[in-house]
């Protein structure tokens, strides 16, 4: 049934009556109301995205959660090599997501002090979880609980200061103003700094 009513959506969406056209309109806009409601209340994911870009829209950076374990090797390894063996080195992970990133960083400096920190309150809960020796702290981003664990040698701020890269790219969107403006990406910039 559902199949059908999309074949007639899609049939009658470039119809030259207005009234069809709204109906079409309407009938679409109805159908991603409840395919989205539903969504918000089975997928954990999506509904902490949601409810990040409704009351923390002006803090959050990326959205999308996604990471994997060595997903820089190449930074990691120069940074290691920067490093050499300086003592008590202290690492800032700035949305480490799931802390996979926390986990990478251990493997190159296995003696730093690291801290791991989202604002994702989803990602917060599952790296709360993962078992990590005592010199790994993960915090929920906040200006002042960063500003509290500081200050850092190294800040790993990875695929974070962007929004919808791929969605971008696919469109050919030149100018994203207004999806991630300058402003944004500096105020972070210099905060960290
Ligand atoms: C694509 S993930 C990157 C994860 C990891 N750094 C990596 O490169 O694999 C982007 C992460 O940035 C986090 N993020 C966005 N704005 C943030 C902010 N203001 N403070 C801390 N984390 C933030 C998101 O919640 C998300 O987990």
């Amino acid at each position: 049934m559902i199949g059908a009513a999309k074949q007639v959506v899609k049939e009658y969406k470039s119809s030259r009556n207005p009234f069809i056209k709204l109906s079409i309109a309407t009938l679409s806009f109805c159908w991603y109301s409840v395919k989205n409601i539903k969504r918000f209340f089975v997928d954990t994911e999506f509904r902490s995205i949601l409810l990040l870009q409704v009351f923390s829209s002006k803090n959050v950076h990326q959205t999308t959660p996604l990471t994997y374990m060595d997903r820089y090797p190449e930074i990691f390894s120069a940074c290691r090599d920067y490093f050499g063996d300086k003592k008590d080195l202290k690492i800032l992970s700035f949305g480490c997501s799931t802390g996979e990133e926390v986990l990478t960083l251990r493997s190159y400096f296995p003696n730093a002090y690291i801290i791991g920190a989202d604002i994702n309150k989803r990602s917060l809960a599952i790296y709360r979880k993962l078992p990590v020796d005592n010199k790994i702290t993960f915090i929920h981003s906040s200006s002042s609980e960063i500003q509290k664990h500081g200050p850092f040698d190294a800040v790993f701020c990875m695929a974070v200061l962007q929004r919808k890269p791929h969605y971008i790219a696919a469109k050919g969107i030149s100018s994203i103003k207004k999806i991630y403006p300058f402003e944004k990406f500096e105020k972070q910039i210099i905060e960290l700094n």
